[in-house]
């Protein structure tokens, strides 16, 4: 794989995990209630340390993070479809970093992404638990 193709990769990760900060942190502020509004906080502050986790990596190789990140959904304005949208967005990433674990042949990139990958899981399951409390 060419460093060029890893950089492209890297900075549609670092656009995804800014797109992922950015929700968390909007949602933390909009949730009324107090342990999903704490943990959607923390995770925001988890998915930032990825962006600079990948743009370290970016920039090691010779690139510039990308920061165009496109519209923000944020799962509307109740709980139960911000922790829907939530844990729809980790199972995307963690799909995705998934396959790029296999396919990259990085070393150091790989190792990368299987940290967050675990992170990604620990998310998942975080927003899932909180999200099975709903009633509706
Ligand atoms: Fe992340
Ligand atoms: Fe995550």
């Amino acid at each position: 794989m060419e460093a060029d193709e890893i950089i492209r990769i890297l900075n549609q990760d670092f656009i995804r995990e800014i797109e992922a900060t950015l929700i968390y942190v909007r949602n933390a502020f909009i949730i009324q209630k107090c342990d999903p509004g704490r943990v959607t906080e923390a995770i925001a502050v988890d998915e930032m340390r990825h962006m600079n986790w990948l743009a370290e990596l970016i920039v090691k190789r010779g690139g510039k993070p990308s920061m165009e990140h496109k519209e923000l959904d944020f799962g509307g304005d109740d709980l139960y479809g911000q922790l829907k949208k939530q844990v729809a967005l980790e199972t995307e990433t963690i799909e995705i970093y998934k396959q790029q674990i296999e396919s990259i042949d990085d070393a150091e990139v790989v190792g990368v992404l299987k940290h967050i990958l675990d992170e990604e899981k620990r998310h998942r399951k975080e927003f899932r638990t909180r999200l099975d409390k709903i009633s509706r």
